[in-house]
């Protein structure tokens, strides 16, 4: 294994650029309802950037940025622990809206720890997300 080779295997998963995607503004089809049980994460191909969905206790649909902000592990691999998701590398819990709201290991929550949460809305046995090309990522730097 060269060097190179060694240094790209470490660096962390990138969320595909929203602003780049051919997608037009509006609201886009995901997924049926069926294919959504509570308390299940599931990765969604095929839209403007990596995202993971999941239906919360409450039964709402809630999206978010794929990767996780704190060092990049797949939410899509995550676990649902009430309406949020749990990172499966050092168990921050994400909200619907993009925040984190408990690390279990630290009493303090980082201000910058926020993600880009996605609009949701399931009509008619299908869920669709909003987007808009000017969608901001929340200003974030590591952690
Ligand atoms: S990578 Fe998600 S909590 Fe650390």
């Amino acid at each position: 294994m060269s060097d190179q080779s060694t240094l790209e295997s470490l660096e962390l998963p990138e969320q595909k650029d929203p602003s780049m995607s051919e997608l037009s503004d509006g609201w886009h089809y995901i997924l049926d309802s069926n294919e959504l049980e509570k308390s299940k994460a599931v990765e969604v191909p095929n839209f403007a950037t990596q995202i993971v969905v999941w239906r919360g206790l409450d039964g709402q649909v809630y999206a978010l940025d794929m990767y996780c902000k704190h060092m990049g592990a797949s939410l899509g691999c995550g676990k649902v622990d009430e309406n949020g998701i749990r990172c499966p590398f050092h168990a921050w819990r994400w909200d619907g809206s993009g925040n984190c709201d408990d690390i279990p290991y630290a009493k303090r929550i980082p201000d910058k720890a926020k993600t880009r949460s996605w609009n949701t809305h399931e009509k008619d046995g299908k869920i669709y997300i909003w987007f808009h090309r000017t969608q901001q990522e929340p200003n974030f730097e590591s952690i």
